[in-house]
């Protein structure tokens, strides 16, 4: 047998521990499965990792995780730290973008699959969702998130803040290719967003997206400004494939398009760079009016774990049972709170990462 796998778990604040910890058991019976041999080692991140250590990423938690194959990460943040930090370290979100940088995990890859058996629970009317089965891309450690200078600072008139917005070639350029790659991989259609009748960066961007796309011949490119896309996100959903933005229209857009999957808290992602590295999250956050109670639907968590089986270790069966075995539960009407409909008896965080476990066999 090869080498164990070394996973590292971020369960962090909040829902987080209850959704990992969903997402390492099927994780755990899908190695099983597939002979795989996981080694799991857990740390501390965001608001927990405040309490105890005195700061929400600690220098040996990255580097813990630049030995690691890959991260499993819950979610950071809550009331209880948010508003009171005064400095950027003291913030649970800065662990994320701490990791993020710090592991040069540069693409954001969030896919949007409405599963048959949720169509009737998304936002928008069935026959808008049905077949949607699309890839936001995002850039992740460029940016408004990242670029200098970023800060706030007095005046004579009161206070004034400055965040910047800088994209540099080979910033654009090694995401558009990722995006391309995935594109290759799928449909063969890419849309890219920007915002080039305003913004230079976007005018960059477009710039070089262009330049990449006339290496995949093959692959249909378009490009839509960020506000027309948001509109026909929801107007024909079923048009796109592949989606490439940079951070914080990815953000914002992956929100939006969590609705046409049914909730928040359907939908994984998976972080990047140039190796197999990745850190796995649900892109919903910790949730902290629900936390401790059992009831956070483990999906987005559970679906993250798929892809850290197919992206970080290579297994494509594995991750594609896991994927399987969710549309299964979904489709025996097992349902959490957040989206089961009027009639329907939710169950608990547990007992559908039991269904999972159940249903892989
Ligand atoms: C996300 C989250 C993060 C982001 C926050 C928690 C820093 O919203 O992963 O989408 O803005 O990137
Ligand atoms: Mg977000």
């Amino acid at each position: 047998m090869t080498a164990a796998a070394r996973i590292v778990v971020l369960p962090g604040d909040g829902i987080g521990p209850e959704v990992t910890d969903a997402a390492r058991r099927v994780l755990d019976a899908a190695a099983v499965r597939a002979g795989l041999k996981l080694d799991y080692v857990v740390d501390l991140v965001g608001g927990a990792s405040v309490d105890a250590h005195g700061v929400a990423l600690r220098p040996q938690t990255l580097r813990l995780c630049k030995t690691a194959d890959a991260i499993l990460f819950g979610a950071v943040g809550g009331p209880k730290w948010d508003d009171a930090a005064p400095q950027s370290n003291l913030r649970p979100g800065s662990a994320l973008l701490g990791l993020r940088k710090g592991l040069g995990l540069f693409a954001n890859l969030r896919p949007v699959r409405v599963d048959p058996a949720m169509v009737a629970t998304s936002a928008l009317r069935p026959e808008r969702v049905r077949d949607v089965d699309l890839l936001v891309v995002r850039e992740l450690t460029g940016g408004l998130y990242f670029s200098k200078p970023k800060r706030r600072y007095e005046t004579p008139r009161g206070q004034a803040a400055v965040d910047t917005m800088r994209y540099s070639t080979p910033e654009i350029e090694r995401v558009a290719v990722r995006a391309f790659e995935l594109a290759r991989q799928r449909r063969r259609r890419l849309c890219s967003v920007d915002k080039a009748n305003i913004l230079e960066t976007s005018r960059l961007w477009r710039i070089v997206v262009t330049a990449v796309a006339e290496r995949y011949p093959d692959v249909a490119t378009s490009h839509m400004l960020v506000d027309a896309f948001a509109m026909e996100l929801l107007r024909r959903p079923q048009a796109f494939d592949v989606v490439l933005t940079e951070n914080l229209f990815g953000d914002i857009l992956t929100d939006e398009a969590s609705m046409l999957a049914g909730a928040l808290g359907m939908l994984p992602s998976a972080s990047l760079g140039g190796g197999t590295l990745g850190l796995y999250e649900p892109i919903h956050g910790s949730a902290p009016d629900i936390a401790g109670k059992g009831i956070a639907n483990p999906i987005g968590a559970i679906l993250s774990a798929a892809l850290l089986l197919r992206w970080s270790l290579n297994a494509e069966t594995a991750a594609a049972a896991v994927e399987h075995a969710v549309s299964f539960v979904l489709a025996s009407g097992l349902r959490t709170a957040d989206i089961a409909r009027d009639g329907e008896a939710p169950v608990g965080t547990a007992a559908i990462a039991e269904a999972v476990v159940s249903a892989l066999g």
